[in-house]
């Protein structure tokens, strides 16, 4: 994917693969890489649509080198949003093209600033704003918080096609294929609710806000800054961000448990088997030690039935668990059905802090609690498996 990409007749995307970022925004892995996707509208004004993270500034420029030719430079610098996976080749952009007009709303500007010390050639747009191209015109729509203070979106008028920016994207480099019909959707779909959950999960309100925004727009093809252009089904992408942004999940249980010698893990085996006797199919078990909680917080976005159960570690949640409850309450995940069982060897506490973190976040809670005193007992472990088919009882009503 060298070259630009022709996606309508004057549309194209000039993005670039990432398959060396280990870490994305330092914390979260990308096994299979991620696409920044930029893109340039070729009309009588030429317009480019976001950036690319700085160290594949060479290759973007390139590509509009490729697409413009030497007579032509870009008239306009659209920005959808700020993070530095997009902004980070906005400085040099602007000294290649010194006139160039860079387009973004009131709170983009201080970013813009703040980053990159960028205060000239400056156009603020409001909600509603048209930019005229010539045969393409531009309308913008703030849509703040999905999910950055200053993200908005750019609505191309004559192609019927939403530059979206993070909304609508996933995780996974393209590997080949560009467009959604390009594309092996059951190998991206895990990747993009990965992205969903972990980056624009916390702000689901104004996601579903963004969509009241969007209502009654056309929208023939969406082009986010990452992952696939869905132009044969953007009414896929939607419905997932729709479905995700209101909590909806399918039948199945998140079980994640912390177990050092084995006996919690005992616990987490029964319960997992109480889940099936009671009908439950899709049971995804996550050993905090070994799965990143990326993957655990997909998986608890994915499916309606959350099971935690911990070791107690130094009169407390073993780390990597406190780490998993932490990020689940602060996603602000809503509408779960939860089931908690911890262990101890001397004294109590992970059952304890478990128990403090269902009041926080207010899902079902399924009984028993279960707890055991060093090895689990029979009678645990019984307690184990009535935990997993209650789940599933009140799963299937
Ligand atoms: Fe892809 Fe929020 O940056």
């Amino acid at each position: 994917m060298n070259r630009p990409i022709a996606i309508t007749d004057d549309i194209y995307w000039v993005g670039v693969n990432d398959r060396e970022t280990k870490l994305f925004e330092g914390i979260w892995p990308l096994p299979e890489g991620v696409s920044y996707n930029a893109y340039i509208i070729n009309d009588d004004k030429t317009a480019l649509i976001d950036t690319v993270k700085n160290c594949y500034l060479t290759q973007l420029l390139q590509k509009i080198q490729n697409l413009l030719g030497d007579g032509r430079k870009l008239d306009y610098l659209i920005i959808n949003h700020m993070e530095p996976d997009h902004s980070g080749a906005i400085e040099v952009i602007a000294r290649v093209f010194p006139d160039i007009r860079i387009i973004g709303n009131q709170k983009t500007i201080e970013f813009l600033e703040g980053y990159y010390g960028i205060t000239r050639n400056v156009s603020v747009v409001k909600d509603g704003d048209i930019l005229d191209l010539g045969r393409h015109k531009l309308c913008f729509y703030l849509t703040p918080m999905v999910h950055w203070p200053e993200t908005m979106m750019t609505y191309d008028t004559k192609d019927k096609l939403l530059f979206s920016g993070d909304a609508f994207g996933g995780f996974g480099a393209l590997n080949g294929g560009l467009f959604d019909d390009e594309i092996d959707l059951n190998f991206y779909e895990d990747e993009i609710l990965r992205y969903y959950a972990n980056i624009v999960g916390k702000y689901s309100p104004m996601v579903q806000r963004a969509f009241t925004k969007l209502a009654g727009l056309e929208i023939k093809i969406i082009a986010a800054t990452h992952g696939a252009v869905w132009r044969k089904n953007p009414k896929c992408i939607i419905d997932y961000y729709d479905r995700w942004s209101r909590y909806e999940a399918r039948k199945g249980v998140m079980l994640a448990y912390a177990s050092m010698y084995g006996n919690t893990k005992r616990m987490a085996e029964a319960v997992a088997r109480g889940l099936v006797e009671g009908g439950i199919e899709e049971v995804r078990m996550h050993n905090v030690s070994e799965s990143h909680v990326s993957f655990m917080i997909k998986d608890a976005w994915k499916f309606r039935g959350i099971i935690l159960g911990s070791c107690t570690y130094d009169l407390k949640l073993f780390p990597l668990m406190k780490n998993l409850t932490d990020l689940l309450e602060h996603k602000l995940l809503k509408n779960r059905h939860l089931g908690i069982f911890g262990s101890y060897g001397w004294s109590g506490g992970a059952l304890t802090a478990l128990q403090e973190f269902a009041a926080n976040v207010k899902w079902d809670l399924v009984k028993p609690q279960v707890e055991a005193l060093r090895a689990p007992s029979a009678k645990v472990l019984e307690q184990c498996r009535e935990l997993g088919k209650n789940m599933a009882a009140g799963l299937n009503a």
